[in-house]
């Protein structure tokens, strides 16, 4: 049976479905929300995008029967603002009710040992969500210079220890798989007492956020959603960390300034601890929703 993903009840409360409305879930993944969210439409679609061509197809199976009420798009979400384009109708014709993003990487992905996303399991240093672009955790790790590769771990994995990780991973180049990286960064920097995490937990946030871009990408998807969105049309976003979060409450910030969108949950929303516990990889998650003004 497929997981429950991430605060799922939440999202669909804060989308407040109509089910004559067009959707979008811009981060398709397994296909729980989707799967959610079509149960409540009736003559409603779905616009479904997601830059994994493997998790596209995966969800096609599981959403099979709800026929043509979705669509797929395999894009990054950063290109939503070609939406109408895509579809091939004029701009504007029909404005989005809905649309949410759950940021990251899926489970399935997470856990395949082919896509090197995980040192819990040993694979090679890949981390793309798109497979056809050239960039790849490996190059990073054995090309970046020193300097640029402590400041990448320090930025992107907010990792204090940085310096002197880019250092021992420059040492020990050529580093092509998941668990000699996890070694090096584990001999470098070793767990201290009070760490619940382990000690490579930030560096691989740091090499998957850099190898998809996943801030730009996220700051163009905000940048570009709220014009498509109708009148009292939602945005809902479940981030899985500060810098996402951060990046997420200024757009909302900036467009609820300009008049554009109304802020809807003063205070981010996370998961309650029967979700924590049945789910430990949800611990760090956080929702922020919005609705598109009168225009
Ligand atoms: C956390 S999962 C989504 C899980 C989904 N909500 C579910 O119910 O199963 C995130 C998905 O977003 C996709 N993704 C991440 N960044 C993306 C981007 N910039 N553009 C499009 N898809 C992206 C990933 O490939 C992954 O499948």
């Amino acid at each position: 049976m497929a997981h429950v993903p991430v605060l799922l009840d939440e999202v669909i409360r804060w989308l407040r479905l109509d089910p004559a409305g067009t959707f979008v879930d811009c981060t398709l993944g397994g296909g729980g929300y989707a799967e959610a969210i079509l149960k409540h439409l009736t003559t409603g679609r779905l616009i479904a995008i997601d830059r994994d061509p493997r998790a596209i197809e995966a969800a096609r199976e599981r959403l099979r029967p709800f026929g043509n009420r979705i669509i797929y798009w395999r894009a990054s979400y950063s290109e939503i603002g070609r939406l109408w384009e895509w579809l091939g109708e004029p701009p504007g014709t029909v404005r989005i009710a809905g649309m949410v993003a759950d940021l990251g990487v899926s489970r399935e992905q997470l856990e395949d040992p082919g896509r090197g996303f995980s040192f819990l399991t040993d694979g090679p240093l890949d981390m793309r969500l798109d497979p056809e672009q050239p960039m790849t955790a490996a190059r990073i790790v054995n090309h970046y210079g020193e300097k640029p590769l402590a400041e990448l771990i320090f930025r992107f994995g907010e990792e204090r220890r940085s310096r002197r990780i880019a250092r021992a991973i420059v040492r020990a180049r050529p580093v092509v798989s998941t668990r000699k990286l996890a070694e090096v960064i584990e001999r470098a920097a070793p767990r201290t007492p009070r760490e619940r995490i382990h000690p490579a937990t930030r560096t691989f946030q740091a090499l998957r956020i850099a190898v998809n871009d996943e801030l730009g990408e996220l700051e163009k998807l905000l940048e570009a959603a709220p014009p498509l969105l109708a009148s009292g049309g939602r945005l809902v976003v479940v981030s899985f960390h500060s810098l996402e979060d951060r990046l997420v409450k200024q757009a909302l910030r900036r467009w609820a300034g300009s008049g554009v969108l109304e802020i809807l949950t003063k205070h981010v929303i996370r998961p309650g601890e029967g979700e924590v516990r049945s789910n430990p990889a949800s611990r760090s998650a956080r929702l922020r929703a919005a609705e598109k003004r009168m225009n």
